[in-house]
């Protein structure tokens, strides 16, 4: 029902091919336990991540709006912001962003290197704001000073998470659950950091129809489990709007809030020790916001046996990009 509907949206057919699921073999023996990863840090635009997955479904949407500019809003470091000032650059379109420095750090890495250094080298333009504590308004509020200058800009939300944008993770859901049949194998849950929420949501839409046992776990890289819930059920019943389905009944928001203190964009000790040990033992990059902190759950999940039994699938969005304005951090 939900593949049906996904297919009346107009996408960008740049994820060509599914992304790979592959069991991560030196960490599994280490651990005691099978641990397969799916690489969404392998989508294949401008060193990967998940954002291209929404992207594809809100940049169609831009240029069938007729639209000349991308604009959007996050961290200095949001991968968010650098996936869309690649794809406004691979289109030929301008991208204006509103940067926010979240840790009020004054550390030269965090404010040129990473991902910041990437937005120049595609012609992003940045305006540094003190906060974005109202995203929409702000965006809003640069959407018509460009207009007003001649352009057409198109609004991409924080994350790229509204029901648009999430339909690529509807998709994603669908890809995964292929994967998984063909794996013959019985997964205990799919593990990922849920943020602005279009990732999870989207995720476990899908997964609640086509495979409704499998637990999705979204370990917060920024919010409690009450802040965040409200986030994910309400954009995924959006997200189900949009595509014209209802909520399956198994669909079950499942979020560890343990592991991403101090607070967004501050890596704590279980993060860095999650980031080394994926690279040391699996060559595998993970990041010090958003991966590493999900990982850290899966990792300290097994140890305190909250996983039923079988094999964990752990989905990694990308963000290794950051490694390098985080590199006091290690
Ligand atoms: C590397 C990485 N992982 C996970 C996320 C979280 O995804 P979402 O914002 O859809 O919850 C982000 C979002 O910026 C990200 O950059």
């Amino acid at each position: 029902m939900i593949k049906q509907q996904l297919a009346r949206f107009n996408r960008l057919d740049l994820l060509t091919h599914a992304t790979p699921l592959e069991k991560l073999d030196r960490l599994s023996s280490w651990l005691g336990r099978d641990v397969y990863v799916k690489r969404d840090d392998l989508t294949p635009l401008a060193m990967g991540g998940n954002k291209l997955r929404k992207l594809e479904y809100l940049a169609a949407d831009a240029l069938a709006q007729g639209a000349d500019t991308l604009i959007t809003a996050g961290a200095i470091q949001s991968n968010h912001v650098r996936q869309t000032a690649a794809l406004a650059a691979k289109l030929g379109l301008g991208c204006v962003a509103l940067l926010e420095n979240p840790i009020g750090t004054d550390d030269s890495n965090y404010l040129g290197n990473g991902n910041r250094l990437l937005l120049d080298l595609f012609d992003a333009k940045v305006e540094l704001v003190d906060n974005l504590d109202n995203a929409d308004q702000q965006l809003l509020a640069l959407a018509e000073r460009l207009r007003s200058n001649g352009k057409k800009p198109y609004q991409v939300p924080i994350g790229g998470s509204n029901a648009l944008g999430a339909l690529g993770y509807v998709r994603a859901g669908l890809e995964l659950a292929e994967q998984i049949k063909d794996t013959g194998l019985e997964f205990a849950a799919v593990v990922l950091a849920s943020g602005s929420a279009g990732t999870h949501s989207g995720l476990a839409l899908a997964l609640s129809e086509v495979l409704p046992g499998l637990p999705v776990i979204g370990v917060t890289v920024s919010r409690s489990d009450e802040d965040q819930r409200p986030k994910v059920q309400g954009l995924a019943e959006r997200t189900a709007e949009l595509l014209g389905v209802s909520v399956p009944a198994s669909f079950k928001v499942e979020l560890w809030d343990e592991y991403f203190a101090p607070r967004y964009g501050e890596p704590n000790a279980g993060t860095l020790a999650a980031v080394k040990l994926l690279a040391s033992q699996e060559a595998l990059l993970l990041d010090p916001v958003y991966t590493g902190k999900a990982m850290a759950g899966l990792l300290d999940g097994i140890g305190r046996q909250r996983f039923n039994d079988g094999p964990i699938i752990f989905l990694h969005t990308g963000g290794a990009p950051a490694l390098f304005a985080y590199a006091t951090a290690f």
